[in-house]
């Protein structure tokens, strides 16, 4: 064995402990789920502040966001009871019939077509 053989065959002594020693110095990984805090996303869309706002928030903020509502192309009064309606008769939204017309006064005075 000549002089390189044996600086060589410390080679992966010396590796091993290099990573056995980056291992220790390793963050743990955390899952992100298993905490006590869950931190959600703060870009969560708000819809127009006004009469009837945090009924609709309440009422129609189970099952998805409100993006649903301020993204859709203005809807008439006609539009959004239909809407309204099809929530609860189709998808189960748990609305009692006399707050479609607040829900519905609502959608109309803030996300319906200019008045001409
Ligand atoms: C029980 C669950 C549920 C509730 C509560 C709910 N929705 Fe929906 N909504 C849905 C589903 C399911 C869709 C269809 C999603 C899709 O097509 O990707 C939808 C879609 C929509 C859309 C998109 C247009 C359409 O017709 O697909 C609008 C606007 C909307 N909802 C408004 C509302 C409003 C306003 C309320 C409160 C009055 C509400 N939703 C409450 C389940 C619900």
């Amino acid at each position: 064995m000549n002089r390189l053989h044996l600086l060589l065959s410390g080679v992966p002594v010396v590796l091993a402990s290099v990573l056995l020693a980056a291992d220790v110095a390793v963050e743990p990984v955390r899952n992100p789920l298993a905490g006590d805090r869950l931190e959600l996303p703060k870009d969560e869309p708000v819809l127009k502040a006004g009469p009837g706002a945090e009924l609709v928030r309440s009422a129609c903020s189970s099952c998805h966001s409100m993006d649903y509502v301020i993204t859709q192309p203005p809807l008439t009064r006609a539009q959004w009871t239909a809407n309204v309606e099809k929530m609860k008769a189709r998808f189960g939204a748990p609305l009692s019939t006399n707050e479609i017309p607040d829900l519905v006064e609502y959608l109309e005075a803030n996300y319906s077509p200019p008045a001409r």
